[in-house]
């Protein structure tokens, strides 16, 4: 079954065409540049970048595939910025009015979830925990079927990778903040030189909450004599530490077969390491597909599709 998978919610366009979980075309345009020199996403930016993008992405496919082969066409509905989400859906539906093939709405976070299953042997058996963690989302759900997704948990403030990005902007003045700290950890940290950081203490044990780390960081970074590179990695190691926690009262609670981790954060290097020592079967995404992808968005429309079949 061949699906096309289109992702447009946020700063990256992507389409991607999926056979049976197989990644047979990834085409992706970052937004990453243009939005860098503002620090953070701008939606109307995005919307326009958008709407550019599709069409350098569809030359490409058409150069590489017979669209008319296509058996359906997936795309993000939600969540995301409204007017990115629309210019996805637009293009979702001339497409699909031209080519008349059907289409397939997708969440955004289920094509999270299902990115695992990409280009590997990966199975998920039921019940699962399955762990968010994105620029947007920081959820922790409990799946206990495919048809029967429960959030246990999730952030009452920021999200985690937004967390990353700010602190990187206090810190370093850079945008995004995930893989610049990810990479300064990988070079520089060293657990006998950590900074103090608290964690939040919340009600809900399966909750997040994020953006105590923010104004710590913020607080220390006034001091002169503070070393920003090792107090980057204090916020990595911790944050992360505090998810995994979360992660394993959830496996202790509830006993899952599978643990899954998703969202743009599962790209973090420490984050992965320390996931797959939970649980024998733990499930992270490949690389390419941690940050947003069409592909991934096809193998959650691949996954509905069996559902019904
Ligand atoms: O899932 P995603 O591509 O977009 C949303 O749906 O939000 O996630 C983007 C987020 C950004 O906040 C980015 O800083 C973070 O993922 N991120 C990372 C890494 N790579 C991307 N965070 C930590 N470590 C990384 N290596
Ligand atoms: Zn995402």
């Amino acid at each position: 079954m061949k699906i096309l998978g289109i992702e447009s919610s946020h700063d990256d366009t992507s389409i991607s065409l999926v056979e049976n979980l197989d990644v047979i075309i990834h085409l992706k345009i970052s937004q990453v540049d243009i939005h860098k020199k503002y620090g953070g996403t701008i939606p109307e930016i995005a919307s326009r970048e958008h709407y550019n993008n599709f069409y350098i992405l569809l030359e490409e496919l058409k150069k590489q595939f017979d669209l008319n082969d296509l058996d359906y066409i997936s795309y993000t509905e939600e969540p995301g910025f409204i007017g990115a989400l629309q210019m996805g859906k637009l293009f979702a539906h001339s497409l699909s009015k031209t080519l008349k093939k059907p289409l397939i709405p997708i969440n955004h976070l289920d094509g999270h979830i299902y990115s695992v299953l990409l280009d590997n042997e990966n199975k998920i058996t039921y019940p699962a925990i399955a762990l968010i963690a994105s620029g947007g989302h920081t959820n922790l759900y409990l799946l206990n079927s495919k048809e029967d997704k429960k959030i246990i948990g999730q952030t009452i403030d920021d999200a985690v990778g937004e967390v990353f990005d700010k602190v990187s902007r206090i810190l370093f003045n850079v945008f995004p903040g995930g893989p610049y700290i990810d990479q300064i950890f990988d070079s520089k940290f060293n657990n006998d030189q950590m900074y103090k950081l608290n964690d939040a203490k919340l009600k809900n044990p399966f909750d997040f909450s994020f953006s105590g780390y923010k104004t710590q960081i913020f607080n220390m970074s006034k001091n002169e004599n503070i070393d920003k590179e090792l107090l980057a990695c204090s916020f990595q190691k911790q944050v992360i530490d505090f998810i995994i926690s979360k992660t394993k009262l959830a496996i202790e609670t509830f006993n899952p077969k599978t643990i899954i981790l998703s969202g743009g954060v599962s790209a973090n290097k420490y984050l992965r390491q320390e996931f797959l020592k939970l649980h024998k079967n733990a499930l992270i995404p490949k690389l390419e597909y941690a940050t947003d992808n069409g592909a991934m968005i096809a193998a959650a429309a691949f996954e509905k599709l069996k559902n019904k079949n």
